[in-house]
């Protein structure tokens, strides 16, 4: 008999941002936060977890490379938790195969450039944790499966749902109540759509687990931010999504992406995320919101970065193909578009 399961999980992209925690073992955030998953082929981690009583040890293989699974790293910890859940599930069903007792071997891999500020992490734990779900057949919710996977790494913990996000800090010291929402679904705003701008796909030069550290080490900013400025923000992007008003979300989004390059420049010694490429792409898209505004029309699109120089860029389904012209056209050298709603085909659009 092979116990197997492959599954795959999808990256997301917050317009409200996670950053800082206030444990750092159960990977607990400072402030509650939002995002969009995307939903096309691109941008995915794919898993195949395997238990079989012939397995010495757990393994895993990152992009075909082995890696370490240290005692007490995040990875050991998302496998000891569900091993747990899957005991749990053997002691109320004797008849069922013991293997919260055999030594697991997982493999994954990423279709996009690891640790590029494209959440690899957060696809990555979300398919490590739900293709350990499959394998062990646990009836668990994804709010449930949630909780694991935002010990792997906290961005995972929305990557379990689809659509529109929400990751509630809680307030439990345990953690028990620090899990993923869903606030609505993707069918509920179909037009909306994220372009990827990958700037550049070197891996980061600040992880974000020391980033954060410091930043809630050091940054007088951020303490006004939890208090003063998420709580509102995640009310406010709620309801705009619940209500498809593309205008509110927007204006939210670019104000709490700038929020967070804020903090991380108050952080000491200073974060740089962005890139002059980024800045520039910032300056194209407010200056493409103005002429539109100026007119009398909509805000067309919004963008946010994440711990990385590559935009992401969120629009209406009827402003897409203008924006990607309009990238393509300022920033010929942009070495490539991606589409993850598979708007323009297989590959995105490809710059020159
Ligand atoms: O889950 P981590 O440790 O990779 O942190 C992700 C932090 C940001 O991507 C910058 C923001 C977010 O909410 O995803």
């Amino acid at each position: 008999m092979v116990y197997q399961a492959t599954v795959s999980a999808p990256v997301n992209i917050a317009c409200i941002k996670y950053w800082g925690k206030r444990d750092t073992k159960l990977i607990l955030p400072t402030n509650s936060s939002l995002s969009v998953t995307l939903d096309q082929d691109h941008l995915r981690s794919t898993t195949t977890s395997r238990a079989d009583p012939s397995f010495t040890k757990d393994r895993l293989w990152l992009n075909g490379v082995e890696e370490e699974i240290k005692p007490n790293s995040r990875t050991a910890t998302c496998i000891t938790e569900m091993k747990r859940l899957r005991a749990n599930l053997e002691a109320k069903n004797p008849n069922e195969p013991k293997l919260s007792q055999f030594h697991v071997h997982i493999a994954s891999k990423n279709n996009f450039p690891t640790a590029a500020g494209l959440a690899s992490s957060a696809s990555g734990f979300a398919a490590l944790v739900k293709s350990l779900a499959t394998l062990y057949q646990l009836p668990s919710t994804p709010s449930e499966l949630s909780l694991i996977a935002r010990q792997g790494s906290g961005s995972a913990c929305r990557s379990l749902f689809g659509g529109f996000v929400a990751w509630e800090m809680g307030s439990s010291p345990d953690g028990s109540d620090s899990l993923a929402i869903e606030v609505a679904s993707r069918e509920h705003w179909p037009e909306m759509h994220a372009l990827i701008c990958v700037v550049s796909d070197d891996k980061k030069g600040t992880s974000s687990t020391s980033g954060m550290q410091r930043t809630v080490e050091t940054s007088a900013l951020l303490q006004y931010r939890i208090k003063h400025v998420v709580p509102e923000r995640m009310k406010l992007v709620s309801e705009a999504i619940k209500t498809r008003d593309f205008n509110t979300f927007a204006k939210i989004t670019m104000q709490d992406s700038n929020q967070f390059h804020a903090v991380a420049l108050d952080t000491e010694p200073p974060i740089f995320y962005m890139n002059d490429v980024s800045r520039a792409i910032i300056s194209l898209v407010v200056e493409y919101n103005r002429v539109s505004v100026d007119a009398g029309g909509p805000i067309k699109a919004a963008y946010t970065y994440d711990a990385g120089p590559n935009a992401v860029i969120y629009t209406l389904k009827e402003n897409a193909k203008e924006i990607i012209e309009l990238i393509v056209k300022y920033f010929p050298q942009a070495n490539q578009f991606r589409d993850p709603f598979g708007l323009f085909g297989e590959n995105g659009v490809q710059g020159k």
